[in-house]
Protein backbone atom coordinates (compact mmCIF):
# COMPACT_ATOMS: atom_id res chain seq x y z
CA UNK A 1 0.00 0.00 0.00
CA UNK A 2 0.72 3.49 -0.10
CA UNK A 3 4.03 5.02 1.60
CA UNK A 4 2.07 7.66 3.25
CA UNK A 5 -0.37 7.25 6.16
CA UNK A 6 -2.64 4.52 6.14
CA UNK A 7 -5.96 4.61 8.06
CA UNK A 8 -8.12 0.95 8.02
CA UNK A 9 -11.49 2.15 8.86
CA UNK A 10 -13.22 -0.06 11.25
CA UNK A 11 -16.77 -1.45 11.98
CA UNK A 12 -17.04 -4.00 13.87
CA UNK A 13 -20.33 -5.55 16.24
CA UNK A 14 -18.27 -9.11 17.90
CA UNK A 15 -14.91 -8.23 16.97
CA UNK A 16 -14.41 -10.04 14.11
CA UNK A 17 -13.75 -7.55 11.78
CA UNK A 18 -11.45 -5.73 14.45
CA UNK A 19 -9.06 -9.23 14.23
CA UNK A 20 -8.64 -9.24 10.85
CA UNK A 21 -7.72 -5.34 11.01
CA UNK A 22 -5.33 -5.28 14.08
CA UNK A 23 -3.64 -8.35 12.11
CA UNK A 24 -3.36 -6.15 9.02
CA UNK A 25 -2.17 -2.71 11.54
CA UNK A 26 0.40 -4.96 12.33
CA UNK A 27 1.68 -6.57 9.39
CA UNK A 28 1.81 -2.98 7.48
CA UNK A 29 3.82 -1.57 10.64
CA UNK A 30 6.34 -4.51 10.98
CA UNK A 31 7.04 -3.41 7.15
CA UNK A 32 7.85 -0.05 8.07
CA UNK A 33 3.77 1.28 7.01
CA UNK A 34 2.16 4.17 9.68
CA UNK A 35 -1.15 2.62 9.70
CA UNK A 36 -3.70 3.33 12.47
CA UNK A 37 -7.23 1.63 13.23
CA UNK A 38 -10.15 4.23 13.00
CA UNK A 39 -13.89 2.79 14.64
CA UNK A 40 -17.11 3.33 12.87
CA UNK A 41 -19.73 3.78 16.04
CA UNK A 42 -23.25 3.39 15.82
CA UNK A 43 -25.43 6.12 18.23
CA UNK A 44 -28.24 4.69 20.03
CA UNK A 45 -28.97 1.10 19.00
CA UNK A 46 -26.00 -0.94 19.67
CA UNK A 47 -27.12 -3.43 16.19
CA UNK A 48 -29.47 -0.59 14.22
CA UNK A 49 -31.18 -1.43 11.39
CA UNK A 50 -30.84 0.11 8.05
CA UNK A 51 -34.14 2.24 8.95
CA UNK A 52 -32.92 2.99 12.62
CA UNK A 53 -29.00 3.65 12.48
CA UNK A 54 -27.53 6.67 13.24
CA UNK A 55 -23.24 7.10 13.75
CA UNK A 56 -21.84 8.52 16.50
CA UNK A 57 -18.34 8.67 15.42
CA UNK A 58 -17.44 8.88 11.87
CA UNK A 59 -14.01 8.66 11.20
CA UNK A 60 -12.22 11.52 8.56
CA UNK A 61 -10.87 9.68 5.49
CA UNK A 62 -8.87 13.14 4.38
CA UNK A 63 -5.44 12.43 6.44
CA UNK A 64 -4.30 8.92 4.82
CA UNK A 65 -3.44 8.36 1.46
CA UNK A 66 -5.02 5.11 1.54
CA UNK A 67 -7.75 3.51 3.43
CA UNK A 68 -9.02 0.35 4.26
CA UNK A 69 -12.94 0.14 4.68
CA UNK A 70 -13.64 -3.28 6.97
CA UNK A 71 -17.42 -4.44 7.94
CA UNK A 72 -19.31 -7.59 9.14
CA UNK A 73 -21.66 -8.90 6.21
CA UNK A 74 -25.44 -8.49 8.03
CA UNK A 75 -27.91 -10.06 6.05
CA UNK A 76 -26.75 -10.66 2.93
CA UNK A 77 -25.16 -6.88 2.62
CA UNK A 78 -23.07 -4.37 3.92
CA UNK A 79 -23.94 -3.80 7.36
CA UNK A 80 -25.56 -0.59 7.43
CA UNK A 81 -23.85 1.44 9.75
CA UNK A 82 -20.81 0.96 7.35
CA UNK A 83 -23.42 1.65 4.19
CA UNK A 84 -24.56 4.55 6.07
CA UNK A 85 -20.79 6.03 6.94
CA UNK A 86 -19.38 5.65 3.62
CA UNK A 87 -22.51 7.81 2.34
CA UNK A 88 -21.36 10.44 4.65
CA UNK A 89 -17.54 10.40 4.29
CA UNK A 90 -15.64 13.41 2.43
CA UNK A 91 -13.77 12.36 -0.96
CA UNK A 92 -11.86 9.55 -1.90
CA UNK A 93 -10.40 10.76 -5.11
CA UNK A 94 -6.56 10.47 -4.93
CA UNK A 95 -6.58 7.82 -2.58
CA UNK A 96 -5.84 4.10 -2.28
CA UNK A 97 -9.17 2.37 -1.05
CA UNK A 98 -9.40 -1.04 -0.30
CA UNK A 99 -11.86 -2.73 1.62
CA UNK A 100 -12.50 -6.09 3.12
CA UNK A 101 -15.70 -7.90 4.63
CA UNK A 102 -16.22 -10.86 7.24
CA UNK A 103 -19.22 -13.00 7.36
CA UNK A 104 -20.18 -16.36 9.25
CA UNK A 105 -21.33 -18.31 6.12
CA UNK A 106 -18.52 -20.20 4.16
CA UNK A 107 -19.33 -18.75 0.64
CA UNK A 108 -19.12 -15.23 -0.45
CA UNK A 109 -22.00 -15.57 -2.52
CA UNK A 110 -24.11 -15.73 0.50
CA UNK A 111 -23.74 -11.93 1.58
CA UNK A 112 -20.18 -11.51 1.51
CA UNK A 113 -19.54 -10.26 -2.31
CA UNK A 114 -22.78 -8.31 -2.50
CA UNK A 115 -21.42 -6.05 -0.22
CA UNK A 116 -17.60 -5.90 -1.32
CA UNK A 117 -19.93 -4.38 -4.47
CA UNK A 118 -22.18 -2.03 -1.77
CA UNK A 119 -18.36 -0.84 -0.97
CA UNK A 120 -17.12 -0.22 -4.20
CA UNK A 121 -20.14 1.33 -5.26
CA UNK A 122 -20.24 3.65 -2.29
CA UNK A 123 -16.39 4.77 -3.20
CA UNK A 124 -17.29 5.38 -6.46
CA UNK A 125 -19.41 7.72 -5.70
CA UNK A 126 -16.60 9.42 -3.44
CA UNK A 127 -14.36 9.29 -6.77
CA UNK A 128 -12.13 5.69 -5.52
CA UNK A 129 -11.92 2.39 -7.45
CA UNK A 130 -11.38 -0.08 -4.78
CA UNK A 131 -7.66 -1.75 -5.46
CA UNK A 132 -8.01 -4.59 -3.36
CA UNK A 133 -11.08 -6.36 -2.15
CA UNK A 134 -11.54 -9.70 0.68
CA UNK A 135 -14.09 -11.46 1.45
CA UNK A 136 -13.31 -13.75 5.12
CA UNK A 137 -15.54 -16.55 5.39
CA UNK A 138 -15.54 -17.17 9.52
CA UNK A 139 -16.98 -20.26 9.41
CA UNK A 140 -14.95 -21.70 6.93
CA UNK A 141 -11.55 -24.12 7.22
CA UNK A 142 -9.91 -21.68 5.26
CA UNK A 143 -9.87 -18.64 7.11
CA UNK A 144 -7.15 -18.50 7.91
CA UNK A 145 -5.71 -18.60 4.76
CA UNK A 146 -8.07 -16.16 3.65
CA UNK A 147 -6.93 -14.05 6.10
CA UNK A 148 -3.47 -14.16 5.43
CA UNK A 149 -3.84 -14.14 1.83
CA UNK A 150 -5.68 -10.87 1.88
CA UNK A 151 -3.01 -9.39 4.44
CA UNK A 152 -0.17 -10.25 1.46
CA UNK A 153 -2.05 -8.33 -1.18
CA UNK A 154 -2.95 -5.18 1.19
CA UNK A 155 0.79 -5.41 2.32
CA UNK A 156 2.28 -6.05 -1.04
CA UNK A 157 0.87 -2.61 -2.56
C1 LIG B 1 -27.56 -8.81 12.35
C2 LIG B 1 -26.56 -9.77 11.76
C3 LIG B 1 -26.78 -10.26 10.48
C4 LIG B 1 -25.85 -11.14 9.90
N1 LIG B 1 -26.06 -11.58 8.62
C5 LIG B 1 -25.14 -12.41 8.05
C6 LIG B 1 -25.31 -12.86 6.70
O1 LIG B 1 -26.24 -12.48 6.00
N2 LIG B 1 -24.38 -13.70 6.19
C7 LIG B 1 -23.31 -14.13 6.91
O2 LIG B 1 -22.50 -14.90 6.39
N3 LIG B 1 -23.11 -13.71 8.18
C8 LIG B 1 -24.00 -12.87 8.76
N4 LIG B 1 -23.81 -12.42 10.05
C9 LIG B 1 -22.59 -12.83 10.76
C10 LIG B 1 -21.48 -11.78 10.68
O3 LIG B 1 -21.31 -11.27 9.37
C11 LIG B 1 -20.14 -12.40 11.09
O4 LIG B 1 -20.24 -13.01 12.35
C12 LIG B 1 -19.06 -11.32 11.09
O5 LIG B 1 -17.79 -11.93 11.08
C13 LIG B 1 -19.19 -10.43 12.33
O6 LIG B 1 -18.20 -9.44 12.29
P1 LIG B 1 -17.88 -8.55 13.57
O7 LIG B 1 -17.50 -9.53 14.67
O8 LIG B 1 -16.76 -7.72 13.17
O9 LIG B 1 -19.12 -7.81 13.93
C14 LIG B 1 -24.72 -11.56 10.64
C15 LIG B 1 -24.52 -11.06 11.95
C16 LIG B 1 -25.44 -10.19 12.51
C17 LIG B 1 -25.21 -9.67 13.90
Amino acid sequence: MSTGQIGIIVYSHTGNTLSVAQKLEQALKDSGRAAVILRVEPAGDELPSAASVRIKAAPDVAPYDAVVFASPVHAFSLAPVMKLYLSQISSLTGKEVSCFVTQQLKKPWLGGNRAVRQIAAACRAKGAELKVCGVINWSSGAREEQIKDLIGKLAAR
